[in-house]
């Protein structure tokens, strides 16, 4: 391997840790194409299947990467490098990506970089504005992380609170479940919330008052079931709905941004990250966005083809740390990796 990675090379990004698989393109700073195919059909199990997302990420992945290639309207004899999901993740899935790159790898004689999801999500409004200014405060929020980062530099990043139980996204996921509507839940919930009273029930805001940047969302969870059962004792006519899932958003999005805002303030950031699928969450953004203000700290929320796994967010940090002279041995294996780990990029 001896080409060295410059400004103006061309990068492969390959994103596979979960169920969506995808494939990006770089040249220079210039994203080309971001590839995303979406395992739909874990939909009908209500909740993702490791070993059917395996075998699809096997079956797309070669045709996505294809694709990205056609898009950005280059071949594989022109990539400089690739970039690949290293970790955390499902293992059937993170297996799929990495292995396909360390094979491109091989056979094209290219430099890899094996990135942490995480990390591609922290530096995602990184894709479509370069004027984030360092230090930043990152809260990412998806279905399986749930997660504040002070963010030094593109090297330097520390976690300073994560879910000590559920991500925002699975208490979404399990409130929608106990509710009876679909899966992933938080869109449904989002919908009726739209037309329901938040202020209706009072649910509890778990950990607002304690003196750390950690979250706790099972809790939540119980409430609204007990609720539920015990003081309506009904099957929630389509009002109730609506307060339930207006109230129950409300206490989510509440402690999201009053702890983020907290943490902005105790380090002085100005700019805050909000990145992972529970970004879409239109009362997160807009109390994020009015309370924010209020402080004169800016909020930049990638769109939401970038919010959500995606491998131009992986390359976006790939290419950093490429330019920075890292790269992977082809050795490297797959993390599963705990969340809650404390790790300096
Ligand atoms: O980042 P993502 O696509 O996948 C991972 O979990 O990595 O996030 C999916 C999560 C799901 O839990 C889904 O319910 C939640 O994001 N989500 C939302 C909304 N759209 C997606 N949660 C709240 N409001 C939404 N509009
Ligand atoms: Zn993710």
């Amino acid at each position: 391997m001896t080409q060295i990675f410059t400004t103006s090379s061309t990068l492969l990004a390959i994103e596979s840790s979960c169920d969506e698989t995808s494939a990006a393109i770089y040249q220079g700073s210039e994203l080309r194409s971001n590839i995303i195919s979406s395992q739909l059909f874990h939909t009908k199990f209500g909740g993702i299947v490791p070993e059917l997302a395996s075998r699809a990420h096997v079956q797309g992945i070669s045709t996505i990467i294809a694709e990205s290639l056609r898009e950005a309207d280059v071949s594989m004899v022109d990539v400089d490098a690739i970039a690949v999901t290293q970790r955390p993740g499902l293992a059937g899935s993170l297996v799929v990506g990495t292995n396909f790159a360390k094979g491109l790898a091989l056979k094209y004689n290219l430099p890899i970089v094996a990135v942490n999801h995480i990390e591609g999500h922290i530096y995602s409004a990184f894709i479509e504005n370069e004027n984030i200014r360092f230090p930043f405060l990152a809260l990412i929020v998806s279905g399986g992380h749930t997660s504040l980062f002070h963010v030094e530099s593109f090297e330097h990043y520390t976690v300073i609170g994560s879910t000590r139980d559920d991500a925002a996204g699975e208490a979404f996921d399990k409130i929608a479940k106990l509710l009876g509507l679909g899966y992933p839940g938080g869109i449904h919930i989002d919908r009726l919330a739209k037309e329901g009273n938040a202020r209706a029930i009072a649910f509890p805001r778990s950990m607002l008052r304690e003196d750390n940047f950690d979250f706790s969302f099972s809790g939540l969870k119980t409430a609204v079931r007990t609720y539920v059962q015990k003081t309506l004792q009904h099957t929630p006519n389509e009002e109730e709905l609506r307060n339930i899932c207006a109230s129950a958003q409300e206490a989510i999005a509440d402690v999201l941004v009053q702890k983020t805002l907290r943490a902005a303030s105790h380090f002085g950031a100005n700019d805050i990250v909000v990145a992972g699928g529970v970004a879409a969450n239109s009362r997160l953004r807009a109390l994020l966005r009015d309370e924010a203000k209020k402080q004169g700290r800016q909020i930049f929320i990638p769109a939401m083809a970038y919010c959500t796994d995606n491998a131009a967010m992986i390359g976006c940090i790939g290419r950093q740390k490429l330019l920075h002279g890292v790269h992977s041995p082809l050795t490297f294996t797959i993390g599963v990796g705990s969340l809650r780990a404390k790790y300096r990029g």
